[in-house]
Order: C-alpha cells, then structure tokens, then sequence
C-alpha cells in the first residue's frame, strides 16, 4: 500500500509485525485491519504501516494510531476491524485494548503490561 499525497491522510496506523506480534497474529491483523479499510473505501484518510517490534511485546499484537498517539494491545483481526470502525470512523478508540493515551507525554491507562521503566533501566 503506497502513498504519494498525505495531505488528506488522518490517522496513521502503526501495526506492529515484530515477532511476538507475529505469533500473535500480527499479520492476520493487519490484512484485517487493511480489508476493513477498503470495504468503507477510507484509504484516503487511514494509512497503515507494518513495522518492527515497538518493544512492548507482552501486549502482543500492538498496534499504535497517530497523531492520538494511542497504543492498543492485544489486538486480533476481529478487534483490528473494530478499530478501523468504532476508532478511526466514529471516533471511539477501543478502551478495553488501549494501554496508553497522549497528553503532552504518554499516560498509561492501567491496561497495559508495567513494563520497564527507561529511567530505571539505565
Ligand atoms: S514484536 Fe510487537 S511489540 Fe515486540
């Protein structure tokens, strides 16, 4: 799926296909999450990319959405379609997948996996 023009893009969708995200159907997400897309023919406003782990693998599979900057986990095909429709079309992110918001920095949700802390971790 390429893009020349952005200028009428939205919601960009950072699906994660590292590993774990993989294992947990990373890439039957994102089809999903692309199929549903072109069935309400938003390709002009929603860009989806495939990336690498975004280090958050115990949320497996992740998936960002910017400029909200909101982070989901555990996202199946199934919620991958609810995404593209309840969030990027009706304005409602899923709250039971996402793990954080932003606000000027990321907020956690209290969904997610604790992690580790960067500042600890140094
Ligand atoms: S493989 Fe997806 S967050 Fe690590």
């Amino acid at each position: 799926m390429s893009t020349w023009d952005l200028s009428t893009v939205q919601h960009h969708v950072l699906i994660c296909n590292g590993g774990s995200c993989l294992k947990n159907s990373g890439d039957e997400t994102t089809l999903a999450i692309r199929d549903e897309i072109s069935k309400h023919g938003a390709e002009h406003f929603i860009h989806t990319t495939r990336t690498r782990c975004n280090g958050r693998c115990q949320d497996a599979g992740v998936v960002t959405v910017y400029p909200q900057g909101i982070w989901y986990k555990e996202m199946t095909p199934e919620a991958g379609r609810r995404l593209v429709r309840e969030h990027l079309l009706e304005g409602k992110p899923l709250q039971e997948h996402m793990t954080y918001s932003f606000e000027e920095r990321f907020v956690p949700t209290g969904n997610g996996n604790e992690g580790i802390s960067r500042i600890q971790s140094k």
